[in-house]
């Protein structure tokens, strides 16, 4: 059905209307438009700026990890775990996005309000995501005033993604706003300012909160499930007896090579709640059939990877159950399948372009508090035995009430 629904013309519906700032590639609705829109942001994506990237998340992975090590582990605090663990993915992307960090970290704060930006546009992004004709009303009221993104913290994240960054000319190093307003389309045209900084802004938010969120929810399915967690310890042990991870950060492809902690991530991130929302497209000129049923042209028509991703006919009966083994045990047609159906970063011609970068963040991440700490639950009660994490989006829910001791790197 994925197919069906996600082919290469399908259009995107006004599910996706956008409250404030210019349009994005994410937010184009016609496909043809997005055929441009993509084309020009692809520049930040290339495989070329991967070893970049990995450079500035091997600093930052490197620097959080010593300073954890002095502030955290040595007193056995816990608090505060969740959140040096956000401050530091949304530095570590908006270096990598606007070539410097915004000061999370060093603030030990939510910079300009960035962070509860991307929740209150969260908010609005599901009121009107449910029903569209609920924009008009939160535009045009004071409803909105309640609901929609605050004015200042877009202008605030658009003066820094371009007129800050953009117009000093010392900057030599990974800029992503520069590099955009630079990217002309095949007429020829550029981005304008509001386009670039639209775009900016979705790179950082969109890309760190579903890395923050999928590295949480990792940590706490491993916590949550002591068997999986003795495992994966051994694994990583024994890599490191055998001088196979570098320090002080191992490689992508260092972690890539370990099998169980691979498991882990795709288990993670066939669970995950990260995208629990539709992704709808229009049903194509004509109509089309769908399970023997006709559906009009126009109608809106979606998976999520919520569902698709618990088929027990995919996954067996105990598709509901974080169970990583599996990864290992499928065969090569059955681990075929999976791939071809993988939904996490969303299907066909508007899949997400950052799954490479957020897999080498995970990843590197995961492997480096792994490698570092030992992680404990607070509160056994939240022990949750072999399910799947829940709700770890919600901010609230977030907190894992994990503490952590140093483990080695005295
Ligand atoms: C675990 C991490 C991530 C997940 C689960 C994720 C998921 C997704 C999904 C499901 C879509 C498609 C949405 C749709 O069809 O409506 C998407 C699109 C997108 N993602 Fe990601 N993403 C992640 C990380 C990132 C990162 C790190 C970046 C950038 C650095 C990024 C940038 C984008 C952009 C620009 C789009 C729009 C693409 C288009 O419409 O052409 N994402 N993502």
């Amino acid at each position: 059905m994925l197919p069906v629904i996600y082919h290469r013309y399908a259009d995107k519906t006004n599910y996706y209307l956008q409250a404030v700032g210019a349009p994005t590639a994410f937010t184009c609705l016609k496909h043809k438009d997005h055929t441009i829109a993509r084309r020009r942001i692809s520049g930040p994506f290339s495989a070329a700026l991967l070893p970049r990237i990995e450079d500035k998340i091997d600093t930052w992975l490197h620097e959080w990890t010593d300073k954890l090590r002095d502030e955290f582990s040595e007193t056995g605090e816990s608090k505060n775990f969740n959140n040096q663990t956000i401050w530091l993915v949304y530095d570590m992307v908006s270096d990598i996005t606007y070539g410097r960090p915004f000061g999370f970290l060093a603030t030990s704060s939510d910079v300009n309000g960035i962070i509860n930006c991307a929740d209150s546009n969260e908010l609005f992004q599901n009121a009107v995501n449910m029903i569209p004709s609920l924009l008009w009303l939160l535009k045009n009221t004071w409803l909105g005033h309640f609901v929609l993104p605050k004015r200042d913290h877009l202008q605030e994240a658009k003066r820094l993604a371009v007129l800050d960054e953009v117009d000093s000319s010392t900057g030599q190093g990974l800029n992503i706003p520069r590099m955009l307003l630079k990217a002309k389309a095949a007429d020829g045209t550029s981005m304008t300012i509001d386009e670039v900084a639209s775009e900016s802004r979705i790179l950082l938010t969109g890309g760190a909160d579903p890395i923050v969120s999928t590295t949480i929810e990792l940590l706490a399915n491993i916590v949550g499930n002591p068997s999986c967690y003795e495992k994966l310890a051994a694994e990583i042990n024994e890599a490191e007896c055998n001088r196979q991870l570098s320090n002080p950060v191992a490689t992508f492809e260092e972690a890539q090579s370990l099998p169980y902690l691979t498991a882990c991530i795709r288990e993670t991130f066939r669970g995950a709640e990260t995208t629990i929302t539709m992704i709808p497209r229009a049903a194509q000129k004509g109509g089309v059939q769908i399970l023997g049923q006709f559906v009009p042209e126009g109608t809106h028509l979606s998976a999520t990877p919520w569902i698709t991703h618990r088929n027990r006919a995919m996954y067996g009966e105990d598709a509901e159950i974080f169970r990583p083994e599996r990864w290992l045990e499928a065969g090569s047609e059955q681990l075929q399948q999976w791939k071809k159906y993988d939904f996490q970063f969303g299907y066909g011609s508007r899949a997400c372009p950052g799954k490479t970068i957020a897999h080498m963040a995970i990843y590197k991440l995961s492997l480096q508090i792994l490698r570092a700490f030992k992680l404990r639950r607070l509160n056994e009660d939240c022990a949750r035995g072999d399910c799947f994490t829940r709700h770890v989006d919600d901010k609230s829910q977030r907190d894992l009430g994990l503490s952590i001791e140093r483990l080695r790197g005295e």
